[in-house]
This record gives structure tokens, C-alpha cells and sequence, in this order.
């Protein structure tokens, strides 16, 4: 077209970007991709085909790396991992510098590579894909020269097994490599198998970086060589992908000590209410849900407009999408680029043709020929439809309606997922009303698809746990320099004589608020250690965890001040200060021995620390490259279940019940098995203390039975499994039913680690100005 035509008829002229470099990159490469291990490439195969998905033309061969190459390749990084740490933060900052410059130097050899191999519009891996990697290698060299002295109890991990898809190739690896060497680690990365050249070009810079041999390691495959590097000898898995390979990996690693981090699926809510900026939110949208073709964990898949504003939204949209370019994504006007791969393309064209609900629309804009789908509008479905609940993966937006703030909320908390929301809405109270209230890791007020190395992404429920970005990513690549050790069960105390009395000395549970017997109506006796009979303790089963957990549900702890919260932990310690003696005793006559005095004094110790913490449990405002914050708001995780310790029953108990309601969450208690008659007593300072209904309850019995249903019960949040590994492997193989989360638990004095475990972080955006 020349330009006296393009000026006639103001029709857009092609731009494409050249893209020979790339192609002679992958030539020198011997057009073969493979493994990077040790600082060099291993022998390369043609295992499998990487395609341009834009023309289906052949980029590379590609190896799929065998479990034992992915065995050299984590041997490699375990042997590098003591010196690479040992190095030092600071110079460890050196060398993610020079791999950030170096990233920037490749910059257009990067974008035209992620956009030939991924299918993207060059637009989008030129401007936001590159330079977003960028950032996180150069904000994260911060993290490494800072780590000394503002990590100074934090050490690394060890060697960290990295699985990423294909929708952001670089920018997943940056987000996964960075923090994981800026904190000592070492790590083998596992690019998808759809995308793997852009972490070939990675590895090539690592080289030229002078990185060490061994401290970046990248193994080149499919889905069996993800599952090589789970079974691997590896610290941490780091995962983002799909919800189904996420509760895999969770099964893989339960029985075992590798920390785990899952990134997983999406179906967002996009929120737009009558008095938005109504342009402003078409033009969110097309970033939302157009934005890499749909294919974003965080897409804003789900529209959720006012009732009043629909028609005319819809109309103004459905205009808006027959604008949008469809086509080579090498050239610089296109918006919509191709879907990743056929098989891809195949899943997005099934969902939609399976659908039978409302009204589909497919933009009135021309579509290639080959791996491409046209943005796609399906209005008038309801909450509970297949597409309001499923990801789709691809350009199709859904839509329904609502009419009052509190109706949004409710279908926007309708899934099973909690990456990300999106609001639309002038009206700011509204705006930070609704915010706190969205189940999500991200919120964008005004704006969407907001990401900076300085803010912490990831998500809540079944989108998985961990924070990526951040201070708070810097936690998933860290461990506290000393870790509590995890103590055998200690066994019960046999009798020796009657064990039963003229007096029914059963206690009973604690429950909703109420002292409850046991659903199964059974109960086992305890001992002391000389054999004497001291009492029954109930035995609880499946029934009790869940009427435990409805309780939870039940109460609005969560609403609550830290001012209210810290009053009630003062009047917990308070309470037990007063009965200090007489639980010195229970203790010291339970186990034997002399400690109950000191028990019980830390145990005081702990409430009155946790009563202060509650309102100085902080967030911050995060320093990131746009005009406005974005606030780190720290969130109870919700409904917390206990496995506590045997080995001081009291301070076992009351340490994760005091760090649980301290940051506002609810917390279910399974004490003590083999001394649980000191929580017994425990229920009557609660219920002189003020504490609501619900905010904590206490099941007793054998944690072997009850282990299993906390693991599995979908309305549980997290698990603290403080008691021994057995019974943590048995509540971590449940644990993926509703992506748990499972944590193990941190010295006492460390506060900072328990009231970690017992926040999320959620980021909301708030862009400002006219
Ligand atoms: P996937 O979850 O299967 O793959 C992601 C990564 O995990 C890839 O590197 C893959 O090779 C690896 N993998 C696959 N099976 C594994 C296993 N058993 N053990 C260890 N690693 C394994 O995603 P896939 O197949 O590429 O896409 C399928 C669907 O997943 C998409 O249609 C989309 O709905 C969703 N998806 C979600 C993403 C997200 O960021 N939330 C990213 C990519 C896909």
C-alpha cells in the first residue's frame, strides 16, 4: 500500500517488524533448542516441533529433556547452590545488573523471538512482555543488594524447580529466576513446551552475564519433564500454569519438605457500575481480555455491568471490538495476534460451541486463515453457567448484569477462583468499599492489567498462594535462618487401675461459641504418668470438624478492628494470668515434671504480644512506575485449622490461636492429643473473655483421624500442621482439593513468620489524576 493511498483512505498500513535476527539466532543455534545445564547447552534432539503459530511454519527442533538429564541438570544447580549464596547479596546484585543490561541490550531480539514463537502482537512483547522482565531482573538486583541488611534473618531455600506456561515465556521466567537468585538460590527452569525460545536467548545472556556455571539451568520438554523436575531432589517447586497441573504438583510434593508456590488459573471479574467512565472501561476492557489474545491468567474474563448502563455498554462495546486488527502479529498495528497453538485454538473454539446459553458475538473483523480467533462477546449468561465458571484461555468475554454494590460482590466472589478483579467506578468511596471485599490477590481501580517487579501478584482459593514481585515475593525464595523442629508425637500415658469415677469427668469441646459433646458421642481416658486416671477427653470426628468450620464461617471476626482484637487477646492474657496457677498444675500433673509455671508464663507472654501486634499489623504503599498506588493491604487468610503440638500443650495451642485472631482470622484447634485436657480448661477463659462465637474452636482426639478431613474440607483456607511430619504429609496429600494451603510453622518469638502465615497480600491499583 503506499502512503498516498494509506493517506486517501486513512486505512492503516502494514508495519511489520523484521524478523531475520531472530531467525539467524536460531540458525547459529543449529535450529535446535535443548537443555542449558551447567553453564552449557547438552546434546540437542528433535523430540518435538516448536512452531510460528502466526504462519505454522517450523522456528526449531526441540528436546525433551529425560528424567535423568533433569537429575544433572538439579545436580548441576545443587553443587553451584553453596557458592552462588555464599557470594554475597551484593555481588549477587552485580550479576542480575548485567543480565538485566543485557536483556535490555537484546531487547528487540527478545520481543521479535517471544512474538514469532508465542504468537503475540510484537506491540505487546515489545512494550509490556520485555520491558516487564526487564524490570523485575533490575529491581530485584535491589533485593539482592539489600538482602543483608533488610533480610538479615532470612536465608535461601536451596535449589528451586521452576515450571512455567506459555502465555508471558520471558516475563514468567523472570518473575520466577530473579527473585530466586537475588535471594541465593539456584534454580533448573522448565519453560512450556509451546515457548521455549526466549529462555534459550536467557540462557545465552546468563553466559554472557557471567553468571556461574550451574546457577542457572533451563530443561527444555513437555509435561514429563515438569513432572521429572516435581519428583526431582529439588528444595521448591515454583508453578504457574493451569488449576489441574497445580493440584498435581500439590499431590506430587505432599509427602515430601519442598516448600511450594502455584500461580494457577483465573476467571476475573470485571466490574463496571453506571456512573464509570464508560470509554474508559471499553478501552480496560480490550487489556483485559484482548490483551495476548485472552490467553492471561488474570484476563478480565468475566463482565459484570450495571443493569441500567448494559445495553448501552454492550452496543458501545460490540462496536469497539469490530475495530479491533486481526492478523500477523509481527506487524505493529495489529492487536490481536494468534492463539498459541492449535490445540489451544481447538479448546477455545469447543468451550464456545459447547455453550448454549445467551447471545454470542463474534467482532465483525476480518480473521486470517490459521491459528486465529475473533474477539468474542457472549452477553445475558448467569452466575452459575459453564462460561461464567470455567477459563476459557482465549478472546472470548462473558457477560451478565447486576444491580446493587453488594449483588457485584456477589458474583464476582461466585468461583472457585481469586487471581484478580478489576472495578470501574468514579465514585472512590465506592471503589475502596468494594475493593477489600472482592476475593482476589490483585484489584485495579480504574485500570487494568497493572504490573510492576515492585508489587506482589498472585492469588487467593483455587488460583493458588504465594506473591510474586515485591518484598512479599522474596518470602517464597527465603526461609527464616532457624527453623523449628518438628517433634515425634509423644504417646499417651497408659492406665494402671479404674478409670472411671462415681463423677462423669468427661469434658467436653468447645465449639460455635459452646461447650459441645463430641458428634460421635465417644471418648478416650487420660493419665497421667504415674497411671492415674484424670479424666475422658472427647473424640472427634468428621462431623465436628465441620460444624467447627461452619462456626468459622458464621463469625465476623474478620471485620473486626485490630483496636477490638487486641482489647480481647489483652483480656485472654489477663484471664489466664488470673487461673495462671491452677493451669501451671493441670499441666505439670498431665505430663509430669515442673514446667507448667513457665508454660503457662509464655503462653501469656504470646497473647499479650499478638494483642499488640493486632492493630500494627501493616501495609504499605508500593513505589511503583505509575501515576498512583498501589497498596499492599494485608488480609487474614480466613479460616485457619490447627494441629497442635504435644510437647507443651498449653503454648501449643495458644500460640497459633493468638497470631490466627490477631490478624482476624477464625481458627479451628485440634489440640494435643495425648494432654488435651489443659485445652478443656482452656474454653473457660474464653468464654469469660469476650471472644465471639466462632472465633475459635476446640476439637480434641486423635489427629490422625482428623488430619485427613482438615486437608480435604473445601471452607478451609489453610492448615498449620504443628504437630509431627506424619501427621503433616497426611493432611498435605488432602490438600489440593480447594489449593490449601499448608504451613508448617515458624519459632515462637518469630512473629513476623506466624502473622505472615496468617495474612495474604492483596494489591490494589489506584491510578490518580485527570
Ligand atoms: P499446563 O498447566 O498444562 O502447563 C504449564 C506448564 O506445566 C508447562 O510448562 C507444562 O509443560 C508443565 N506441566 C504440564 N503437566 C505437568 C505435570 N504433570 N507436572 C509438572 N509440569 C507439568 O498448561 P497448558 O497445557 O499449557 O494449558 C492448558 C490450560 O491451562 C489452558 O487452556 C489454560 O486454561 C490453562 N493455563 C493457565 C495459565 C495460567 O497462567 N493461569 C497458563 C497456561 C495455561
Amino acid at each position: 500500500m503506499s502512503i498516498e493511498t494509506i493517506f486517501e483512505t486513512m486505512d492503516y498500513g502494514t508495519a511489520p517488524e523484521d524478523s531475520s535476527e531472530a531467525l539467524n539466532w536460531i540458525t547459529g543455534q543449529g535450529g535446535a533448542v535443548g537443555s542449558f545445564i551447567a553453564g552449557g547447552w547438552s546434546k540437542k534432539r528433535s523430540d518435538m516441533l516448536v512452531n510460528n503459530p502466526a504462519t505454522g511454519e517450523k522456528l526449531a527442533d526441540m528436546t525433551i529433556a529425560t528424567p535423568g538429564e533433569v537429575k544433572a541438570a538439579v545436580r548441576a544447580a545443587r553443587k553451584a547452590q553453596p557458592d552462588w549464596a555464599a557470594l554475597g547479596g551484593p555481588a549477587r546484585a552485580r550479576v542480575l545488573y548485567a543480565i538485566a543490561r543485557l536483556m535490555q541490550k537484546n531487547a528487540r531480539l527478545l520481543a521479535v523471538m517471544e512474538t514469532l514463537d508465542n504468537g503475540k502482537p510484537i506491540r505487546e512483547s515489545r512494550d509490556i512482555d520485555i520491558p516487564l522482565a526487564i524490570r523485575h531482573f533490575y529491581h530485584h538486583a535491589g533485593h539482592a543488594q539489600l538482602m543483608p541488611s533488610a533480610l538479615k534473618d532470612r536465608i535461601p531455600l536451596g535449589v528451586c524447580g521452576q515450571i512455567i506456561p506459555w502465555n508471558f515465556p520471558l516475563l514468567m521466567l523472570a518473575w520466577k529466576i530473579a527473585p530466586a537468585l537475588a535471594m541465593g538460590n539456584t534454580v533448573v527452569l522448565k519453560p512450556a513446551e509451546f515457548t521455549p525460545m526466549t529462555a534459550m536467548v536467557f540462557a545465552d545472556i546468563c553466559v554472557k552475564a557471567g553468571v556461574p556455571a550451574g546457577v542457572v539451568n533451563i530443561v527444555t520438554g513437555d509435561g514429563t519433564t515438569g513432572e521429572a523436575l516435581v519428583a526431582a531432589d529439588v528444595d521448591k517447586i515454583a508453578f504457574t500454569g493451569s488449576t489441574d497441573v497445580g493440584r498435581i504438583i500439590q499431590n506430587a510434593t505432599a509427602t515430601s519438605t519442598k516448600s511450594l508456590t502455584l500461580e494457577l488459573g483465573g476467571k476475573s471479574p470485571y466490574i463496571v457500575f453506571d456512573d464509570a467512565d464508560i470509554d474508559s472501561a471499553i478501552e480496560g476492557l480490550v487489556d483485559a481480555i484482548w490483551f495476548n489474545q485472552g490467553q492471561v491468567c488474570c484476563a478480565g474474563s468475566r463482565l459484570l455491568v450495571h443493569e441500567a448502563i448494559a445495553n448501552d455498554f454492550h452496543t458501545r462495546l460490540k462496536a469497539r471490538m469490530d475495530k479491533l486488527r486481526i492478523g500477523n502479529p509481527l506487524d505493529k498495528s495489529i492487536d490481536v495476534g494468534a492463539i498459541v497453538d492449535p490445540i489451544q485454538l481447538a479448546q477455545i473454539k469447543k468451550m464456545v460451541s459447547e455453550n448454549t446459553a445467551g447471545e454470542t458475538y463474534h467482532a465483525q473483523t476480518p480473521v486470517p486463515e490459521g491459528c486465529f480467533y475473533p474477539p468474542t462477546l457472549i452477553t445475558g449468561l448467569y452466575a452459575a453457567d459453564t462460561l461464567m465458571q470455567e477459563e476459557i484461555f482465549g478472546p472470548v468475554l462473558v457477560s451478565t448484569t447486576f444491580r446493587t454494590p453488594s449483588e457485584a460482590i456477589e458474583i464476582a466472589n461466585n468461583t472457585r477462583y481469586g487471581l484478580a478483579a478489576t472495578l470501574w467506578t468514579e465514585n472512590i468511596n465506592l471503589a475502596l468499599d468494594i475493593a477489600p471485599k472482592l476475593a482476589a490477590g490483585v484489584v485495579w481501580v480504574n485500570a487494568t492489567n497493572l504490573f510492576d517487579a515492585a508489587a506482589g501478584f498472585g492469588g487467593v482459593r483455587e488460583s493458588g498462594f504465594g506473591r510474586e514481585g515485591g518484598w512479599e515475593g522474596l518470602q517464597a525464595y527465603t526461609k527464616p535462618s532457624q527453623t523449628r523442629t518438628i517433634l515425634p508425637d509423644i504417646v499417651p500415658f497408659p492406665g494402671s487401675g479404674a478409670s472411671q469415677d462415681a463423677v462423669d469427668r468427661t469434658a467436653k469441646m468447645y465449639v460455635g461459641g459452646k461447650q459441645v459433646r463430641p458428634d460421635g458421642g465417644y471418648s478416650q481416658e487420660i493419665f497421667d504418668p504415674t497411671g492415674q486416671f484424670l479424666g475422658h477427653a472427647p473424640v472427634a470426628n468428621r462431623k465436628d470438624v465441620r460444624n467447627a468450620v461452619q462456626a468459622q464461617s458464621g463469625c465476623k471476626w474478620g471485620n473486626t478492628t485490630g483496636h477490638l482484637r487486641a482489647q480481647i487477646l489483652y483480656y485472654i492474657a489477663e484471664n489466664l494470668s488470673v487461673r495462671a496457677s491452677e493451669f501451671a498444675n493441670r499441666i505439670d500433673q498431665l505430663m509430669g515434671g515442673d514446667s507448667g509455671a513457665q508454660e503457662v508464663e509464655d503462653a501469656i507472654d504470646i497473647l499479650f504480644s499478638y494483642a499488640a501486634w493486632a492493630d500494627k499489623l501493616e501495609g504499605r504503599a508500593k513505589s511503583v512506575p505509575i501515576r498512583g498506588v498501589a497498596l499492599a493491604m494485608r488480609e487474614p487468610i480466613g479460616r485457619i485449622a490447627a494441629l497442635c503440638p504435644d510437647e507443651t500443650p498449653l503454648l501449643g495451642m495458644v500460640a497459633p490461636m493468638a497470631a490466627a485472631l490477631s490478624a482476624g482470622n477464625t481458627i479451628t484447634l485440634c489440640v494435643s492429643q495425648t494432654f488435651p485436657l489443659v485445652a478443656t480448661d482452656f474454653y473457660h477463659i474464653l468464654e469469660t473473655s469476650d471472644v465471639p462465637a466462632g472465633a475459635v474452636n476446640i476439637l480434641t482426639g486423635p489427629q490422625k483421624d482428623l488430619a485427613p478431613h482438615l486437608g480435604a474440607h473445601m471452607d478451609i483456607e489453610s492448615v498449620w500442621c504443628l504437630s509431627s511430619a506424619k501427621i503433616t504429609f497426611m493432611v498435605k496429600e488432602k490438600a489440593s482439593s480447594n489449593v490449601k494451603r499448608c504451613w508448617q510453622g515458624a519459632l515462637l518469638d518469630d512473629h513476623q513468620s506466624w502473622l505472615d502465615a496468617a495474612t495474604e497480600i492483596k494489591t490494589i491499583w489506584i491510578p490518580y489524576g485527570e
